[in-house]
């Protein structure tokens, strides 16, 4: 039930309509007994730095999510984003303090490595490659090195990207060794594809998958399908895998932690 007190939150989105997340955040808002409701807000990107305007001057918003495509400009239209945030370029998540300040931060690299840990599956310490150097890559990455993973190679169909990339970790987090790489699995613990390949029938595998051992890790990205033909390589050769799903429930909860947070 909507009432005069329930707070509001958003997600942000040009498109909006394939949004998942009011599903999955109201259902989180339930289940700590908030008294809050999470709408959809179509926005373009003309309009953006009219409505985080409106935003600041909304006394009853608690924080809303950017996604596509404003999850870059959002950086610089908060007030305040945190370090990672900005080193990573990106905001996903965004809470209004009572005194009307946005604080933006990024979940979508630390939603992923929550996933891989709730299935006992710690980063840290392991030898990881990561194939792809976009946007989920570049949260990845950083989250990846926030946890201690033991070394990190970064491989992308244009290498020049994924030489940024591992350059701009290296420098946020120097004692992690991290450099761009061929996208050989070979003596990697961790394998992961954040790249878009395996969303449609027929996309090339983003690496080798015959080269797979049995005892490695493959995560993915990707949510439809389920089971990419890249995961279902790697269950065949024995491998532990993950489907790109856990990235995006556990994302959820730690955006839900985040916007109602009172600082
Ligand atoms: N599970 C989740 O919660 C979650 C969250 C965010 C994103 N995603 C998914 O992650 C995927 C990537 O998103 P993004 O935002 O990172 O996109 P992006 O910024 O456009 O990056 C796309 C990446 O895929 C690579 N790529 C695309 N087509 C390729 C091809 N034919 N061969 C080799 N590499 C190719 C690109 O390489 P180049 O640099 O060479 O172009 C780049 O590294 C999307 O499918 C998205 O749905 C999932």
């Amino acid at each position: 039930m909507i009432t005069g007190s329930t707070r509001l939150f958003g997600i942000v989105a040009d498109p909006i309509a394939q949004v998942r997340t009011p599903e999955v955040l109201n259902a989180y808002f339930d289940k700590q007994g908030l008294d809050a409701v999470l709408v959809p807000l179509h926005i373009g990107a003309a309009q953006l730095a009219v409505a985080f305007d409106v935003f600041r001057a909304l006394k009853n918003l608690g924080g809303f999510i950017v996604t596509v495509p404003h999850k870059t400009a959002a950086v610089d239209l908060c007030d305040e984003v945190s370090a990672a945030a900005r080193e990573i370029g990106a905001v996903n998540t965004v809470r209004r303090e009572p005194d009307g300040r946005l604080v933006g931060d990024m979940f979508d690299g630390r939603g992923f490595v929550a996933g891989l840990k709730a299935e006992g599956l710690d980063p840290a310490g392991r030898r990881a490659l990561l194939v792809g150097a976009g946007g989920a890559a570049a949260a990845i990455a950083f989250a990846l090195a926030e946890v201690g993973v033991g070394r990190l190679t970064i491989a992308n169909r244009t290498r020049a990207r994924a030489e940024e990339l591992a350059s701009r970790v290296s420098r946020f987090y120097p004692a992690i060794q991290v450099e761009a790489g061929d996208a050989d699995p070979t003596s990697h613990d961790l394998i992961v594809n954040s790249t878009s390949l395996g969303m449609k029938t027929g996309d090339a595998m983003p690496f080798d998958t015959e080269l797979l051992q049995p005892e490695q890790i493959v995560a993915e990205i990707i949510m439809k399908p389920e089971m990419t033909a890249m995961l279902r390589q790697a269950t065949l050769r024995g491998c532990v895998v993950q489907a790109g799903r856990h990235m995006l429930d556990h994302q959820a909860r730690l955006m839900g932690e985040f916007m109602t947070r009172v600082s």
